[in-house]
């Protein structure tokens, strides 16, 4: 058999033919990983395996690491056993992501003794932190590649590292450099498909680990997120979400200021689009123009993620989120009356040092009545601000905290959602659904979930669907006629 240790390779003289521009670099190193990986496996394609953790934004994330690597000559695992590359694209938000990833990393130490040719990947969020790092050195020493978030886009040059090197490699950028444009992605769905518009935070939320991991709000240029959009409805995409950590702040920082709203009124106008999503806002950047933006565009969906994390003033001033509760619940007022119809989600956050009592959380999930929520209790997260504070609230109160707000919050969107039977909505027909595979799936405008009769035909497109049943957290209902 190969080894690909065997192979004879000109390191030097493969580094200094590279091109300095990206992403041309990328795209030489992707041929340059080819070449090792169809000798991997003699019998056929090696096969690898993205195993993503944490947010949309992870998830784009990995379309992105899956796109390089299929180009380099990969195929896709089903599962880790069978797996000749696997890569763990991390999250660090909060303390049991970070447990998941140690769990599983462990598991990956007897598959690694089995199969020498087996390469282990680490990346994404929780490698930007020192003490991650100083912990997978001493236990987890069979690691062969380690990178964070800034040099993502680096994967073909730094996979070639590995394969040249019997030492682990391992790169992390504290600051972070160019957005890269232009290199292979697949996505995971076909017919919706996430939009980077920007990257990194400047919120710095006390409890909140993530500007410190994916670095300073940064911007992509208007025309190479229009590109991109165009190119994806060419290739069949109906519904694009535009992500960012804080959307409300795009812009900042490019050579010709353009906003949020701005940008939304551009992207609503690229012909064969359906469907505009975007996430997450920013109570504290939510602008007029932005609801007004939501009101005008027909294309753009009534729906807004809106995290409140917590309803007391006081807590929210510890978050250094820079509202209050009055303000927020007049902002969804604003927005309830601008856009009808709109449906409101939030992230709710439970047990920030100094919360013994949850009453003004309640009392904003009562007046607002959001139609979904992520909900979380706090996690101590080394660095920021908030893992310094004292008064943490006992365990056991935290929880019953906890099961108080959910105890409110769930009946309204059950409400909410019962509030649709027997009414008709226009849904995207996804796929077949995993729930019932006579079913098809789909979402609403307003992002409800919706579990369908349906024709196959459909999918892919726009259809009716009559709602005939409600559940506290998606739809059932039958395909209309046309
Ligand atoms: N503990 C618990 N939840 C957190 N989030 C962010 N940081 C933490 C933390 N330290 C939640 C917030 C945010 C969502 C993405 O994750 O609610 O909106
Ligand atoms: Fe974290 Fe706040 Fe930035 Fe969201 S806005 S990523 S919660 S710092």
């Amino acid at each position: 058999m190969n080894d690909i240790n065997d192979i004879n390779v000109t390191a030097k003289d493969i580094y200094s033919q590279a091109p300095l521009r990206e992403p041309e670099r990328q795209l030489y190193f992707i041929e340059r990983c080819r070449e090792f990986v169809l000798k991997i496996r003699p019998e056929g394609k090696p096969l690898m395996l993205v195993n993503t953790f944490g947010c949309q934004m992870n998830a784009h994330d990995s379309e992105k690491l899956k796109g390089m690597l299929f180009e380099m000559g990969y195929g896709e695992a089903k599962g880790e056993s069978e797996a000749d590359f696997i890569i763990y694209n991390t999250c660090c938000v909060r303390e049991n992501a970070e447990n998941k990833v140690y769990g599983n990393l462990g598991q990956l130490k007897h598959l690694k003794r089995e199969k020498k040719r087996l390469k282990i990947a680490l990346c994404g969020c929780m490698m930007q932190q020192e003490t991650v790092i100083a912990t997978i050195k001493e236990k987890y020493s069979y690691v062969d590649l380690v990178f964070g978030t800034h040099n993502l886009y680096k994967l073909p040059e730094l996979l070639f590292a590995a394969f040249i090197s019997d030492e682990p490699v391992y790169e992390i950028k504290t600051k972070h450099g160019e957005i890269v444009e232009n290199l292979p992605s697949v996505r995971n769905f076909k017919y919706k498909a996430s939009v980077n518009i920007m990257y990194g935070c400047d919120n710095f939320c006390s409890y909140c680990i993530v500007p410190y991991v994916r670095g300073r709000e940064r911007s992509r240029k208007p025309e190479d997120i229009l590109n991109e959009i165009k190119g994806l409805v060419k290739d069949g995409v109906k519904e694009v979400c535009l992500l960012g950590q804080n959307v409300n702040s795009y812009g900042k920082g490019l050579s010709e200021r353009v906003s949020f709203g701005k940008l939304l009124r551009m992207v609503n106008d690229v012909e064969g689009l359906e469907r505009i999503r975007f996430m997450t806002s920013h109570p504290k950047d939510l602008s007029d123009e932005l609801i007004f933006a939501m009101r005008d565009c027909e294309k753009v969906c009534k729906h807004i993620h809106l995290p409140f994390q917590a309803g007391n003033d006081e807590i929210l001033r510890k978050m250094n989120r820079h509202y209050t509760k009055e303000q927020y619940i007049a902002l969804t007022e604003r927005l309830k009356a601008n856009v009808p119809g709109v449906a409101i989600t939030t992230d709710i956050m439970v047990g920030f040092p100094g919360e013994y009592d949850v009453d003004d959380t309640v009392d904003i999930i009562k007046r607002v009545r959001f139609s979904g929520a992520f909900t979380f209790i706090y996690s101590k997260r080394v660095g920021t601000p908030a893992a310094k504070m004292d008064n943490m609230p006992e365990e056991g109160l935290v929880k019953e905290n906890f099961n108080r707000v959910l105890e409110v919050l769930n009946p309204i969107i059950a409400e909410i959602n019962a509030e649709k039977r027997g009414k008709t909505y226009k849904v995207l027909a996804e796929g077949i659904s995993g729930h019932d595979k006579s079913l098809l799936t789909g979402r609403l405008e307003d992002n409800t979930l919706i579990h369908f009769k349906g024709n196959t035909d459909s999918i892919g497109n726009t259809v009716s669907v009559k709602v005939t049943d409600s559940k506290t957290f998606y739809l059932l209902g039958e395909q209309e006629e046309i």
